[in-house]
């Protein structure tokens, strides 16, 4: 593994592999055992749209492996006047060990990885949350005590988050079972791409606009923001159409009974979710945040350690 651009680009192997190393990872950190593998390394983190749980988790979590991280935003950096990903990639690539970019165009983070000789991990685009879905993985693991065969209900938004999760569904055997709206659908190449390599796990594959089918004895129920990062002038169209989507308790009634709730975070409480549900005891909200540093710690380590 050279960077983290698509779980669908990883080998369940590999994938796996981030969860094992996440929860040595974690387990050491609980218990105060320091583990500097990174030492002397430094991440640049270059960030084109807003962020606290991914700014916060990789800085600290660079801190923790003994290195340092950069926070990048581009509008600060010549990035955000026109200066060319070729040029960018090239220049970095002389002064950090790896970089983590969060920004629109999955093709940039692709070109960043294609021009520049350093890993770099994908911390959000349009497309996909590889970070956020692995996490998720390990969240659920924690939760469940096993990851294989299981049944995850996405509902809501065909988006990035959706898309990372139908890929680490598909590599790690969990069975995903998508349901949105008439044109809020997930992006077809995903859909082909994720039914293929769950041929090889054995996960199912369910994508459909029927919110009640989708959830029915789900182990985890999922869902995100009605309004990513750049959809905002939108929301009118969106509120109304999505409302049959909303994660409320009685769509929950249709999940096992021992089913967890999780929410990428920012959630917007009485849109995509109802308050009674995010804040409930199902809900695994702040584990999975908290999740998000251990994994990123491991594929980190996992990237750039000698
Ligand atoms: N879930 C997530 O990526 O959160 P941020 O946008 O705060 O980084
Ligand atoms: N789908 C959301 C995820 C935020 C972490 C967005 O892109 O804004």
């Amino acid at each position: 593994m050279k960077h983290l651009l698509s779980i669908h680009d990883i080998t369940t192997d590999e994938a796996q592999q981030i969860l094992s190393v996440a929860q040595d990872l974690k387990s050491k950190q609980k218990k105060g055992i320091p583990h500097p593998i990174l030492k002397n390394k430094t991440l640049g983190m270059i960030f084109s749209k807003s962020s606290t749980r991914t700014r916060v988790s990789f800085e600290v979590g660079m801190y923790q492996l003994g290195g340092h991280a950069l926070f990048l935003s581009s509008n600060d950096i010549q990035l955000g006047r026109g200066e060319t990903i070729y040029d960018t990639a090239n220049v970095l690539s002389r002064y950090l060990d790896g970089i983590m970019i969060r920004t629109f165009k999955q093709s940039d983070v692709e070109d960043l990885a294609k021009f520049g000789s350093i890993p770099i991990i994908n911390g959000l685009t349009d497309l996909l949350h590889p970070c956020q879905a692995l996490t998720d993985m390990l969240t659920i693991t924690e939760h469940k005590g096993k990851l294989e065969g299981l049944k995850l209900a996405y509902l809501g938004d065909g988006n990035n988050m959706t898309h990372s999760l139908l890929y680490a569904g598909a590599k790690l055997g969990v069975n995903v079972s998508v349901a949105t709206p008439k044109g809020f659908e997930c992006d077809d190449e995903v859909i082909a791409n994720a039914k293929e390599d769950a041929k090889k796990t054995g996960a199912v594959i369910d994508i459909s606009y029927d919110p009640v089918q989708a959830i029915k004895d789900a182990d985890a129920v999922y869902t995100d923001t009605w309004l990513s990062m750049g959809q905002e002038g939108s929301k009118e169209e969106r509120l109304n159409v999505f409302k049959d989507y909303q994660v409320n308790k009685e769509l929950m009634g249709h999940a096992k009974d021992d089913a967890i709730f999780l929410h990428c975070l920012p959630a917007y409480r009485g849109y995509e979710v109802t308050e009674d549900v995010i804040d409930g005891p199902q809900s695994v909200i702040f584990d999975e945040a908290e999740n998000r540093l251990h994994t990123q710690k491991a594929i980190m380590a996992l990237l750039m350690a000698d």
